[in-house]
Order: C-alpha cells, then sequence, then structure tokens
C-alpha cells in the first residue's frame, strides 16, 4: 500500500486536524519579520535605485536608499546574449565575498576555470585582491557536470551541502536557463524549486536568464519569457539598442553604429525602486556601471540641459 510521505501528511493534516497554525496575527510576527538592509550589488550606481521607508526625526515618512539589493531577495537579471547579465552576478559575488560573505557561484554555461580568469579581471577592475577572497568565492561547476545540470533534486542537494560546509550567505546562477535548456514547460518548476531553497536557506541570490531575442525589450514580458518574474522578488532587464538610423541618431544624439545599454528595474516586491530606463555601460576592466535615466541622458545629448 502507498504510505504518504511525513511532510505530506502532515501538510494535509491528521485526523481532525486544522491549518490554525498557518494562521497568524499580524502582531504575533513582530519578532520574525526580516529587517530590511542592502547588500551591495558591486555596480556603480545600482546601489541607490533601491529604497526604503524610514521615519524622519519628525516622524513623518521618507524613502532613503537601501544601499543594494534587498537582503534575502531572489533578484532576476534578464537579457539577450551579451548584455551583461553575467558581469553583473559576477561584480554581485566578488563585492559580496570582499564584505565577508561567502558566495556560491553555480557555473551552467561557462566552465569553472575560465569563470575565474575573468574573475579574476573584474575583481582587478574593482581594485579587489582576488587571492584575498579565494576562500570566500565556491565554484559549482555544472558546465562540465551534465548529472548536476540536468537533475534538479542532484543540484539542489549539493548546493544544500555547499551552504552547510561553506557557511554561504549569497548564491549567484548564471543561469537558470541552462537548467531547462530544450525542456522550457519546466521553467517555472525549475525557478520555483530553487526559488523556495534560497527562501528556506536565507540566501540572497541572483539568478540570470536568457532572453530571446523576439521578446519585447525591457518588460517583465522579456523576464525570461516563462513568467519567471513572478515567481522571484526582484527583476532587472538589460538590453542595448544600436543606433541605426536617423530617428534614433538624433533621439540619442549619437552617429550611427553606436549603441546604447539599458537597465530598468522591472519590479521589487521587496523594497521601493527607481522605475526608470537607465543607460548603462561596460568599461575596458569589463565592469558594468549604471548611469543616469535614459530621459536625462537624452536631453544631455541633446543639448537641453
Ligand atoms: N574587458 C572588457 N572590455 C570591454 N567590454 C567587455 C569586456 N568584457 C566584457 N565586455 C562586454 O560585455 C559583454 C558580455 O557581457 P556578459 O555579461 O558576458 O553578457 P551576457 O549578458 O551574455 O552574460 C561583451 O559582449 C562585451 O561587449
Ligand atoms: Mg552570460
Amino acid at each position: 500500500m502507498y504510505t504518504m510521505p511525513k511532510f505530506i501528511y502532515a501538510m494535509r493534516g491528521g485526523p481532525g486536524a486544522t491549518h490554525m497554525n498557518s494562521v497568524h496575527l499580524a502582531s504575533e510576527l513582530k519578532g520574525y519579520v526580516p529587517e530590511l538592509k542592502g547588500f551591495p550589488t558591486g555596480v556603480d550606481g545600482l546601489d541607490n535605485l533601491f529604497f526604503v521607508a524610514v521615519f524622519n526625526k519628525e516622524g513623518q515618512p521618507e524613502l532613503q536608499p537601501l544601499g543594494g539589493y534587498p537582503q534575502g531577495c531572489v533578484v532576476h537579471v534578464t537579457g539577450i546574449p551579451d548584455t551583461g547579465k553575467s558581469i553583473m552576478a559576477e561584480q554581485f559575488a566578488l563585492k559580496q565575498a570582499s564584505m565577508g560573505n561567502t558566495t556560491c557561484i553555480v557555473t551552467v554555461e561557462q566552465p569553472a576555470q575560465f569563470l575565474l580568469s575573468s574573475l579574476k579581471l573584474r575583481a582587478a577592475g574593482m581594485k579587489l585582491k582576488f587571492d584575498e577572497l579565494e576562500d570566500r568565492i565556491v565554484l559549482v561547476d555544472a558546465a562540465q557536470n551534465s548529472v548536476l545540470r540536468d537533475d534538479l533534486s542532484c543540484l539542489i542537494d549539493t548546493l544544500a551541502r555547499v551552504i552547510k560546509k561553506y557557511g554561504v550567505k549569497v548564491v549567484v546562477i548564471d543561469s537558470v536557463t541552462g537548467l531547462y535548456e530544450a525542456r522550457e514547460m519546466l521553467a517555472r518548476q525549475t525557478v520555483r524549486a530553487l526559488y523556495n531553497f534560497m527562501k528556506m536557506w536565507h540566501q540572497t541570490a541572483i539568478f540570470v536568464s536568457q532572453k530571446r531575442s523576439g521578446h519585447e525589450e525591457l518588460t517583465a514580458e522579456a523576464a525570461g519569457g516563462y513568467a519567471i518574474s513572478h515567481i522571484v522578488d526582484c527583476s532587472i532587464v538589460l538590453s542595448k539598442k544600436e543606433i541605426l538610423n536617423r530617428y534614433d541618431q538624433s533621439l540619442y544624439g549619437l552617429p550611427p553604429g553606436e549603441q546604447v545599454r539599458l537597465l530598468r528595474i522591472d519590479g521589487c516586491r521587496m523594497c521601493g525602486h527607481d522605475t526608470r530606463v537607465h543607460v548603462m555601460e561596460i568599461d575596458e576592466w569589463g565592469l558594468v556601471k549604471v548611469g543616469s535615466a535614459l530621459q536625462e541622458f537624452i536631453q544631455k545629448r541633446n543639448g537641453n540641459v
């Protein structure tokens, strides 16, 4: 006879059980509400695009910069190829490691040794000594291990061991798309399981996902395309705009052939955030930097400011 696993039985309740232990007065949860704290992103210009509401000396509520991604947030970074997703994720990993938070990077596309060489370059660009961070960066190489890539329960089991063994606080997965390649109907299920896992282990995480170029730029649909953004706490969409015609040329004040990189925080349910499209650049060290809002950029290029 089939016996129900214990946890499912507990969830459904035994004979006469109710679900009243899942019902709480807000006041009873007071001591359990996590404090809203910023985890610096390692990306110039991004930390201050997240806000927190505080009461000032006069007792009035006001918004203040949070100083990073909200602690405990699962951030989804998405965009078409070559928009800077991996770079942003690496910058976060390096910054967090430099602040003493052990960081696990699950590399699904790039073998660990190649990732290591780009991490070293970016650390130098961020003026961080990579050898001082080496013991706080754990690489899980799912690019060269098809079991980790294809079997979600194996990956989750490995991650739990890694978090326990190394005291990991931050997880980067680059990319979740690589975990459901050619099985796109599994996208939501995969991301949901990983999201729940990060929450259970109190991790602050970045999930990178690939967007198909067919999806509309800078929209929620763009964010993974398979409603991943409904699962995660925060979505950031990256894109690039090629200046190819006279209209773009006069709008952006740039010659044909130039490129404008763009970033938008598409949504974040854990805190307030800037909702505008911002220009961003990737500098010669291969570091992402977020600049002014696109509107201000256009006004400046056209000499209106
Ligand atoms: N050292 C560098 N100097 C200038 N640009 C760089 C450097 N390293 C990477 N880039 C730019 O960043 C882009 C790749 O960013 P990446 O984060 O790997 O993209 P993806 O969104 O596909 O993950 C490259 O196409 C290149 O334009
Ligand atoms: Mg990438």
